[in-house]
């Protein structure tokens, strides 16, 4: 009914609205005055954490790409080697696990089968299990050996929204956690990241406040076949989360790929006035990567592509190059996507709906898969 959907047309877009209150629900109590987490529900003991020598992240779908995304922040901040692959994968080709192994199991529903069936064979052969999952005493919590709940509420639209951007959050956590139980050289960055984080819930807020002309872009695309993302770094997962967004919604050929494989290939798919999103990263810091998204954009300019750039507020060098420049706030890099995301599911369910489609019930898919 309309009151269920608290005044929004769809689920969906007041799933979306509802992502700077999810963001901060899911942080709440986990990080104390000083600035340290609290994550007393990760009931894996410091030794046992001090002694874990590879993280391996299992998920689905958009559950995934944040899994994806977890692998830079708990590589950089932990410099433990983490794997992320897809739970349908990971069981069937004999992974190599023991008791050092930390295996993070992401789902939203916490009934997903390939997930589950993956969580299990990993603590046959004596990993841990921490799962990362929204709804409250479902079965791969329960099969855990530990859980962090996201707090995102009940997400009701298939395509998942805010489930993900508290992934992303709970992500963040377990990895500075990692962090701050074992000792690491970043310990200063892990303070402002943490504080950064603490700011984040009203960054989104902004994003959603200025998201008009995205609308308004993505109803001017609704008759075009094929639209491409490219990014780098966090970027790229990010990229992926925005095209599986349009195949779910919009049904269209959305394909995303890493930037830097351009060249070997998606180069030769842009044709004249074809719409390619660009996630860039921050001119900040690693400005390296940040000058060669900028050349990128100029190849597939060059092409005839139709660029639209999601950037951050102050990045010029990418002006010159962007027919249409989305702006996202400045964040530190390895948060971007909290913030960076939040334009192209907007993008995904305008698109949708201008092609008349059903967004909180896309053909052929379901909130929960629980078959293999
Ligand atoms: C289905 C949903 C997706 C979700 C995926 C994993 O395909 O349509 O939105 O990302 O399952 O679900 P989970 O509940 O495990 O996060």
């Amino acid at each position: 009914s309309a009151a269920e959907k608290g005044g929004y047309d769809y689920f969906m877009l007041k799933e979306i609205a509802e992502q700077p209150k999810a963001v901060a629900d899911t942080l709440l109590g986990r990080i104390d005055a000083a600035g340290s987490l609290t994550l007393d529900e990760v009931r894996i003991g410091a030794a046992e954490l001090r002694e874990v020598d590879k993280v391996v992240i299992v998920a689905c779908g958009t559950a995934f790409h944040a899994g994806l995304i977890a692998k830079y922040a708990i590589e950089h901040w932990t410099r433990i080697p983490c794997e992320v692959e897809l739970a349908s994968e990971f069981r069937y080709r004999d992974p190599i696990l023991d008791r050092q192994t930390l295996v993070v199991a992401i789902s939203q529903s916490g009934e997903t089968m390939d997930t589950l069936m993956a969580l299990r064979h990993a603590r046959e052969q004596g990993a841990r299990v921490l799962a990362i999952c929204n709804t409250n005493g479902s079965t791969i919590p329960r099969e855990s050996d530990a859980v962090l709940y996201t707090h995102a509420g009940p997400e009701v639209a298939v395509a998942s929204t805010k489930a993900f951007l508290t992934q992303l959050v709970a992500c963040y956590l377990v990895a500075l956690y990692l962090g701050q139980v074992r000792g690491t050289k970043w310990g200063d960055e892990i303070r402002d990241v943490v504080r950064e984080l603490s700011r984040i819930s009203r960054e989104v807020e902004r994003v959603l406040e200025t998201m008009e002309p995205v609308r308004e872009l993505a109803r001017s695309l609704a008759d075009k076949d094929t639209v491409l993302f490219l990014g780098r770094h966090v970027g790229y997962p990010v990229a992926l989360e925005g095209a599986l967004k349009l195949k779910e919604l919009a049904y269209m050929h959305a394909e995303g790929f890493a930037a830097g494989e351009l060249k070997h290939g998606p180069i030769a798919l842009i044709e004249e006035d074809m719409p390619v999103v660009v996630v860039a990263p921050s001119p900040r810091g690693r400005s390296v990567l940040h000058d060669k998204i900028v050349s990128n954009i100029q190849e597939i300019r060059a092409r005839g592509a139709r660029t639209i750039v999601v950037a951050e507020e102050g990045d010029e060098a990418v002006v010159p190059y962007a027919d249409h420049l989305i702006r996202i706030p400045v964040t530190p890099t390895l948060l971007q996507p909290l913030v960076s995301t939040v334009p192209l599911q907007v993008f995904a369910c305008e698109l949708a709906t201008a092609r008349g489609n059903e967004v909180d019930q896309p053909r052929n898919l379901a909130k929960s898969v629980t078959v293999e």
